[in-house]
């Protein structure tokens, strides 16, 4: 009698460890790989122990890029991440890991900007100045890319003078996305004043992927700016032009990470639709790791790994 009952579950959990053990990459036409990606802005536990985000790899998430957030430029000597200055001791658990995860083949990038403001508006007032620390910034933790949160008012030619630098400083390998709320691909509503699909025209050049200098944009499905319940609004930023390979859907983490919040489930539904329908579809992200999978009853390296099953699919 037991035996018949538990067969069915040992099977169970032997199929559920064979495929996390798989290879969790998946392919585009361009050889890229379906990017599985995810925001870090809280580091600690609730107890205050860092994240091992090694875990990402040696458990076998799918993890594509981390993206540390956020940059903040308060003035000239107060550069932080969060709440503390990025060049200080606070941060030395971060980048042995961050160069693991890169030995590893994951892209780790920075963002800047987000809900707190004025990181654009003082590289715009004063570009000569800010410019060169962001830039020591990248060079010195030897970071892959960089992410334009931008949920403040500023000048477009400010985003592309700062994407056309890098390009120029850090090459073409360098990776330039923009994190965009789903609503303005389509200038129907904004965070910012910027019109990216404006942007996205001139932001151009001729040695970078696509003949762009947004490598692709992390575009936000949630907070009323566009939701990952179903495809709807992917479909409506698609409808508008944009390339699928350049639009990843972005999804919350958690419940207690915006409005919006889908579960795993649905999330699993979405993205399957999405890649029937474009088969060069941008992958996903998840705001923010720290939180992930708590409305799941998962931890955050668990709910990567559900998105990465989903992607692999
Ligand atoms: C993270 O885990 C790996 C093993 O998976 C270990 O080698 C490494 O020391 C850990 N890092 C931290 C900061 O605990
Ligand atoms: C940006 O300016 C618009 C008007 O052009 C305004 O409606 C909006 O609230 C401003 N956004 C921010 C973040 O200040
Ligand atoms: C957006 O706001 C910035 C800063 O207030 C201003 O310089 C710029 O001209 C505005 N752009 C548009 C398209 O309104």
């Amino acid at each position: 009698m037991l035996h018949k009952l538990l067969a069915p579950l040992i099977a169970l959990l032997s199929l559920s460890q064979y495929v996390l053990s798989f290879p969790l990459t998946v392919r585009l036409d361009n050889g890229a790989p379906l990017r599985n990606i995810v925001y870090v802005q809280t580091f600690t536990d609730s107890r205050g122990n860092w994240f091992n985000l090694t875990d990402l790899v040696t458990q076998k998430s799918g993890i594509t890029h981390v993206i540390l957030a956020s940059l903040h430029l308060d003035s000239p000597t107060e550069i932080h991440l969060n709440d503390n200055d990025i060049e200080s001791s606070y941060w030395d658990p971060l980048w042995p890991m961050v160069s693991s995860l890169q030995a590893a083949g994951v892209k780790v990038m920075l963002m800047m900007g987000g809900a707190a403001q004025g990181s654009y508006a003082r590289l715009q007032n004063d570009f000569d100045t800010y410019y060169p620390i962001i830039l020591q910034i990248l060079r010195h933790h030897n970071l892959d890319g960089f992410d334009m949160d931008v949920e403040e008012n500023v000048s477009e030619s400010i985003l592309l003078r700062l994407a056309q630098q890098l390009d120029a400083d850090m090459g073409t390998n360098f990776i330039l996305t923009a994190a965009p709320v789903a609503l303005s691909m389509s200038n129907s509503g904004n965070l910012d004043n910027v019109s990216w699909p404006a942007l996205d025209k001139v932001a151009i050049s001729s040695t970078r992927p696509n003949g762009k200098l947004f490598n692709w944009y992390n575009t936000q499905f949630y907070d009323g700016w566009g939701s990952a319940a179903s495809t709807g609004s992917y479909d409506t930023v698609i409808k508008a032009g944009w390339d699928p390979r350049r639009i990843v859907l972005g999804v919350l983490t958690a419940a207690s990470a915006g409005s919006s919040w889908q579960p795993t489930s649905v999330l699993a539904s979405t993205i399957a639709s999405l890649k029937a329908k474009y088969p060069n579809f941008g992958g996903v992200f998840g705001w923010e790791y720290g939180l992930a999978g708590q409305s799941d009853g998962q931890t955050p390296v668990q709910w990567v790994q559900s998105i990465g099953r989903y992607l692999a699919a």
